[in-house]
Formats: C-alpha cells, sequence, structure tokens
C-alpha cells in the first residue's frame, strides 16, 4: 500500500495513476488530513504544489513519523519542501523551468536511475529551484538549467525528484516510480482488477450480509460495474432501479434494459418520462433545467425505493476523482454540496451508503467490468449527461424536440459506429438548436431546425479538443439526417475546443 500525500498539485491524480498502472495499490492523502496508520504503509510519494516553500501559508506537515521510517520519493514541491525546512535552500529560478529537459544521470549506480537512460527527457514545472540541498542531501542528477534536478537523502531511503515523473513527457518516468516503488521499496505488483473483484466481493458479502441494497442504474458504465459487483457478492438481495427520464438516446431505454435482465440483475425498469417532461414544459433556463430533473430523479426514486421493504443500503457509482475532489486540499466544489442540504432529505438518503468503485480510476473500472465478462460494448460507451438530451435542447422542451434530436442523435452515433470511428472519440452527440433556417427541398421553401453535431477528444472532460473526422463520413451524415429527420434542413459541425467552449452546449 503506498500513500501519496497531495500539496493540491494538479498532477497528484496523475502521480497515481502511473501508481496503479504498475499494478500497485496506492491512496491520496491531502497534506493536511494525515492518514493516522502512516507506519503501515510501504511508501510515501510527495506530490507538487501551487505553492511555493518560501510563501507564509506554504504546506508544511511535520512527518517526523515517516520520514527515514518509510521510503519516500519527493516530487517537485516535494524536493523543495525537504530542501526548504532541513537546512537547504530554495530560491526563485533565474530561468524558466518549465517543459522538457534531458537528465544527466551522476550517480548512476542509484538504484533509482535503474534502467534509465542517459539524457533522459524529463517534464519540469516550477518556478523556484533548490540551490543548496538539505542535510545530508547528495546530488543525484542534473539538467543543463537545474543543477539540482534529484537528489536522495545518506543514510535514509528518502528520494527527491524536481521533474514530474507522472506526466508523459517524462519518457522514463514510470520506469522511475517502479524503481522506487518495486526496486527499493519491495512492494508487490498485485493490484489486478482479478484481485481487486475477489477482495470488494468478500468485503461487500462482510459488510451487506443479508441486508438488502437499492441502487439506481443509469445505462453508464460505473453504475453498472457497481452493480454487477453487488450482485456477484448478495445476489437478488440486490434491487436496481433504471428509470427512464425521456431523455435518453432512442431506444435506450428498453435496449439497455434486456441488457441489465440478461446480465442476471434484479432490475426494475421505470417509464417515467411524462412526469420528466412535464415538470420540465416551458424552462429554458440550463440551470433550472439541471435542478428539475434532479429534483423529479429524486422523487421517482423515493416513490420506488419505498415500495421495497428492509432495505438497509444505497450503493452508488461513486469513483475515485469524485472522491479525491470531496476530500482535497481545495476541499468540494461548491455545485456538489448544493444537492444535500440537510433535513430535507428524501427517506433513501438516509440509508447507508456503499460504494464499491470508490477507489478506481474510470479506466480501472472498465478493466474490472472486462474481468467479469461485461459486454465490451457496453464498457465502451461515451459518458452521456444524467440530465441527457435536456441540455442538448437549447431553450424549451417538447416531445417533438425530444424526437427530433432522438432521431438525429441515431443517425449520427450508429454512422460513428458504421464507420469504425466510434472508439476514437471520446464522446459525441448532436444538439439541437433554438433557431430556424430557410432551406428547399423539391421545389418547395423548408424553414426548418438547425442542428450541430459534437464529437470531442478527451481523457476526462476537463479539457477537449474537436475532432477532425473525415468530410466523407460528415457528407454523408449530413444528408442521412436532412432526408431521413422531418423537420430538420441544415446540420453543422462544431469546431471549438474546451476550455474557452464546454463540450455540452449548456
Ligand atoms: P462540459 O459541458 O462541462 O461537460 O464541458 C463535461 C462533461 O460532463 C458532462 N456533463 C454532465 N454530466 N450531469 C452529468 O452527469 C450534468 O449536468 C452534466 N453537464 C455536463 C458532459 O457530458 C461531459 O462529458
Amino acid at each position: 500500500n503506498v500513500l501519496i500525500l497531495d500539496f493540491g498539485s494538479q498532477y497528484t491524480q496523475l502521480i497515481a495513476r502511473r501508481v496503479r498502472e504498475l499494478n500497485i495499490y496506492c491512496e491520496i492523502h491531502p497534506f493536511n488530513k494525515l492518514p493516522e496508520n502512516l507506519e503501515e504503509f510501504k511508501a510515501v510519494i510527495l506530490s507538487g504544489s501551487p505553492f511555493s516553500v518560501r510563501a507564509e501559508d506554504a504546506p508544511h506537515p511535520d512527518l517526523s513519523n515517516i520520514r527515514g521510517k518509510v521510503p519516500m520519493l519527493a516530487v517537485c514541491y516535494g524536493a523543495q519542501y525537504l530542501a526548504h525546512f532541513h537546512g537547504g535552500k530554495v530560491e526563485p529560478s533565474e530561468t524558466r523551468e518549465y517543459g522538457r529537459a534531458n537528465l544527466s544521470v551522476i550517480k548512476d549506480q542509484e538504484l533509482l536511475f535503474d534502467e534509465i537512460t542517459e539524457n533522459s527527457q524529463v517534464w519540469m514545472s516550477h518556478s523556484d529551484t533548490i540551490k543548496e540541498l538539505p542535510e545530508n542531501g547528495v546530488r543525484l542528477a542534473s539538467t543543463h538549467d537545474v543543477l539540482n534536478a534529484a537528489y536522495r537523502i545518506d543514510g535514509e531511503e528518502t528520494f527527491a525528484i524536481q521533474f514530474h515523473p507522472e506526466v508523459y513527457h517524462s519518457t522514463d518516468g514510470k520506469q522511475l516510480l517502479e524503481n522506487f516503488l518495486v526496486k527499493i521499496c519491495g512492494v508487490e505488483q498485485e493490484w489486478t482488477p482479478e484481485a481487486f473483484v475477489d477482495m470488494t466481493v468478500e468485503d461487500l458479502k462482510k459488510q451487506i450480509g443479508d441486508d438488502k441494497v437499492v441502487l439506481g442504474l443509469s445505462g453508464g458504465v460505473d453504475s453498472t460495474v457497481a452493480a454487477v459487483l453487488l450482485n456477484k457478492a448478495i445476489g437478488d438481495n440486490l434491487y436496481c432501479i433504471f428509470v427512464n427520464n425521456g431523455l435518453l438516446r432512442k431506444n435506450e431505454f428498453e435496449s439497455v434494459l434486456d441488457q441489465y435482465k440478461n446480465m442476471g440483475l434484479n432490475v426494475k425498469g421505470v417509464d417515467s418520462s411524462a412526469r420528466f417532461l412535464d415538470a420540465l414544459a416551458g424552462i429554458s433556463d440550463p440551470e433550472e433545467k439541471r435542478k428539475t430533473i434532479g429534483r423529479v430523479f429524486i422523487e421517482v426514486f423515493d416513490d420506488e425505493a419505498h415500495l421495497l421493504t428492509d432495505v438497509k443500503f444505497l450503493a452508488q457509482g461513486t469513483i475515485y476523482p469524485d472522491v479525491i475532489e470531496s476530500i482535497s486540499v481545495n476541499g468540494p466544489s461548491a455545485t456538489i454540496k448544493s444537492h444535500h442540504n440537510v433535513g430535507g432529505l428524501p427517506d433513501f438518503m438516509k440509508l447507508k451508503v456503499v460504494e464499491p468503485l470508490r477507489m478506481l480510476f474510470k479506466d480501472e473500472v472498465r478493466r474490472v467490468g472486462a474481468e467479469m465478462g461485461i459486454d465490451p460494448e457496453l464498457l465502451g460507451r461515451h459518458p452521456f449527461p444524467g440530465p441527457g438530451l435536456a441540455i442538448r435542447i437549447l431553450g424549451d422542451i417538447t416531445a417533438e424536440k425530444v424526437r427530433i434530436l432522438q432521431e438525429v442523435d441515431h443517425v449520427f452515433i450508429q454512422g460513428l459506429k458504421d464507420w469504425k470511428l466510434y472508439d476514437k472519440v471520446w464522446q459525441a452527440g448532436a444538439i439541437l438548436l433554438p433557431v430556424s433556417s430557410v432551406g428547399v427541398m423539391g421545389d418547395e421553401r423548408t424553414y426548418e431546425k438547425v442542428v450541430a453535431l459534437r464529437a470531442v477528444e478527451s481523457t476526462d472532460g476537463m479539457t477537449a479538443d474537436w475532432v477532425n473526422l473525415p468530410y466523407d463520413f460528415l457528407q454523408k451524415t449530413s444528408n442521412t439526417i436532412i432526408n431521413r429527420v422531418k423537420g430538420v434542413n441544415r446540420v453543422v459541425y462544431d469546431i471549438s475546443s474546451k476550455p474557452p467552449a464546454t463540450i455540452e452546449w449548456e
């Protein structure tokens, strides 16, 4: 078990991902909330930080309980922290130390640099520089601009590096992490999807016993994998509820419900389309739409949960990035909290919560799902927002607009699959614009809707680039949409990146 101590760097999650890619389990904890069982960790990694160690409010936790006792790798801020607070000297850099650099290793007999080639490319991102090493510091490597690019503390398994091994641009970064964790700390590489499934099923059995659990399925990857895990552990004591809010993709409710049943899940499909559409009537404001859908969902789910007796747990498909956000150095984001206003909580929200995926990243969830035999097509589905097509219909929502957009979306998504483009795209969909435009069909003038197509590449949805789809594909898709979908006479393609645009239009 590896501890990553987070000083608030944008790269902290990446460290965890790299470690997990080595099949090693790790946890991120904020520097100001140190876990109690410190001695149990086999290795500690200190992250980078947006702070300068010279700032008055610089993160400055007391690490005397682990320093020298548990092997430590200090990255960037971590390296400066070790220097600054332990007899070294950190000063503002004279030259810009941002981007690629090449490492010249001085102490190449060090295990930390085993199998790492001379001049290996590393990624730098810092504005302070370590002028003098801390007490007992021994320089291990330099770059052209950074004298103390890596050092260790003599007599301890404590290492420090100024560059970021977790960033892909550090070509040997993963090797360095492996050297530290496996060769130096002797951590076993046992964290595999298979091991995770076995361990989690056992834990769930213990935690839940013979009690009943309710879970809301969304058709997405996370809730599906969570359900299959729970089903393995407690069988039909897991009651799944899959709500049709009327804003799903064409035929999605029926086809996904069938899939769930074929997977042996104890699932009830609840078609509440009319209830959602009624509640949304006349609402154009995006936030208002989201709130309305969230509220109606809770009402529907609460009604359904009340039909079940003796339910003790509410299961959720929460994954690690959500958990990290809520415990991070910067605290949870404001919007996440607004749902959980104490007092008026629906009954099902008072249940005990069980979250079997709370320590997994998205790609790990997919691997675990594959391990359990879930259909690769379901696991490879694009993300789809909870409010569904409601936030892709600009302006107010009507059943007719939903129908038009479902048809357009269907042509687009099916086309991507037929052209083998679906898996090259991170997310795709269509947007119904609140404008009509003039067209001509046969000898007739038309005045109909405009739709926009959107396809993006991304890793986590935080940033995104529009995808350079082949012109042939766009041409064919546009033709099919206009010929097939009544009410649409114009198709445009969105060529904006995020930032400054967002993926969705609302
Ligand atoms: P934006 O539009 O913010 O979207 O660039 C980033 C990712 O988040 C999804 N998204 C949502 N998902 N509820 C959700 O469950 C929402 O209200 C919501 N809004 C955006 C979006 O589809 C994209 O993947």
